[in-house]
């Protein structure tokens, strides 16, 4: 899909990047189009290399291709971040006096705006004006999020993460999904635990939620009913239109799953859950003792052999398995391994480590049944993963139904070691 990002001249210009990458990791074709105050705050060059397009800020460049007419003309979406209230200003007065404007009079294709300025600007009766006639037309303008700005200030007019405007932008343009979960319970575990070791410290992971969020965003728009069990995920990571269960240690995490696991079609452990925690949580800070420290750690439950031990006929339980291949073998290996260890319908084997896995990366998924056979495999970006998974999920439920044998193959993985 072709894509035009506007960015206008705000400090969250830099975030703008990021939503680039996003948009770019979706498999889309991006041209940037900044204002000439948005290169005050990210150069040409950084958009250039990001994109892989050229860019251009003004109608006088590029007059032979005719620029202003053919972006807007050829875009199958625009999305505007950050939108100050000036560019919002201009829009809604229909002005044409730079690149970005001049394509938001031509585009007859959605368009998305996420605003970014000081509260008392968002506030202000011109700009709510402008807001107010820019969604008559329909173009859809995001609410700003609520949180820190520029300088010491907060309030209303932080810039919505990237990860939330690429959702909302996409969803404009996605066609509407199969519903095939219509009518199923799914809940997911997401994040990664943390043990307390004393009020202020605790053993965690690097574990973002980023991947257990994908798949309740999916399933969701699949039409099931979701319920994302968090565990430490940013806030501003957590979906819309999903119940959300925010947990911060393992005891905590089991006790929300097991307890819906009842109820659920589909548990999805997501979670990157701490195998150990502290034998003793400490009532007041550890204080340095000079003598270095000795923490002695007790063995979690593992909370996915439980949701197996208990699972009801039909119901599909599906887990991850974070590899890093080694001395004994590869991920691949490992993730085999552990498929028949844990007994889950699917597990999702994926390579961690530096730069894969973790984070706002892409990654890869090889997904074994039970007797570690290669079911699917998936890659691009969380939701492309998700989708993979979910519809592995589908066939296996759609199996339960008929009572047919699902289809695996032996197809050769791609995982690195
Ligand atoms: N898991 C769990 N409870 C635990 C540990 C892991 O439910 N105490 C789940 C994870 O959510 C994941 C799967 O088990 O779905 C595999 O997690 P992983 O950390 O890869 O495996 P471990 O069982 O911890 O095995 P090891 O660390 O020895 O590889």
């Amino acid at each position: 899909m072709r894509i035009v990002l506007g960015v206008a001249g705000g400090i969250a210009a830099y975030k703008a990047a990021l939503l680039l990458r996003l948009l770019r990791e979706a498999g889309h074709d991006v041209r940037v189009v900044p204002t000439p105050a948005a290169l005050e705050f990210v150069g040409a060059v950084t958009w250039e290399a990001l994109s892989g397009r050229p860019v251009t800020t003004s109608v006088f460049e590029g007059a032979d291709a005719v620029e202003h007419v053919r972006i807007g003309r050829e875009a199958d979406l625009v999305v505007v971040a950050p939108a100050t209230a000036d560019l919002l200003a201009r829009a809604a007065a229909g002005l044409a006096d730079d690149l970005l404007t001049a394509t938001l009079l031509t585009a007859t294709c959605p368009v998305l705006m996420a605003p970014a300025m000081h509260t008392e600007m968002w506030h202000h009766p011109a700009t709510v004006a402008n807001v107010a006639t820019l969604r008559d037309r329909g173009v859809h303008v995001l609410d700003p999020d609520d949180g820190r700005l520029t300088g010491a200030d907060s309030g209303p007019g932080r810039l919505p993460e990237p990860e939330a405007i690429a959702a909302a932008a996409l969803a404009l343009v996605e066609p509407p999904a199969a519903q095939d979960l219509a009518g199923r319970r799914v809940v997911v575990s997401a994040g990664g635990t943390r043990e307390p070791l004393d009020p202020v410290r605790f053993l965690g992971n690097r574990s973002s939620g980023r991947q257990g969020v994908a798949i309740a965003t999916d399933a969701a728009r699949r039409g099931a009913d979701v319920t994302l069990v968090a565990a430490n995920v940013d806030a501003a990571l957590l979906p819309d239109g999903v119940e959300v269960v925010t947990v911060e240690t393992t005891a905590q995490l089991q006790e929300a799953m097991t307890e819906r696991a009842s109820t659920a079609d589909v548990l999805v452990m997501a979670a990157a859950v701490a195998d150990y925690r502290p034998a003793a949580v400490a009532d007041a800070k550890v204080k340095k003792s000079g003598d270095g420290l000795t923490i002695s750690l007790v063995e979690n439950p593992d909370v996915l052999a439980g949701l197996v031990a208990g699972a009801r006929p039909g119901q599909v339980v599906v887990g991850f398995a974070a590899e890093t291949g080694d001395e004994h073998g590869s991920v691949l290996d490992h993730g085999r391994a552990k498929a028949r260890r844990k007994g889950a319908d699917l597990l999702a084997v994926n390579a961690v480590g530096a730069g894969t896995g973790f984070g706002d990366v892409p990654n890869a998924v090889v997904v074994l049944d039970a007797a570690g056979e290669v079911v699917t495999e998936a890659s691009g970006s969380k939701a492309d993963v998700a989708r993979g998974l979910l519809d592995a999920v589908v066939a296996l439920l759609a199996r339960d139904a008929d009572g047919a044998a699902p289809e695996t193959s032996a197809a050769p993985t791609t995982l690195p070691r």
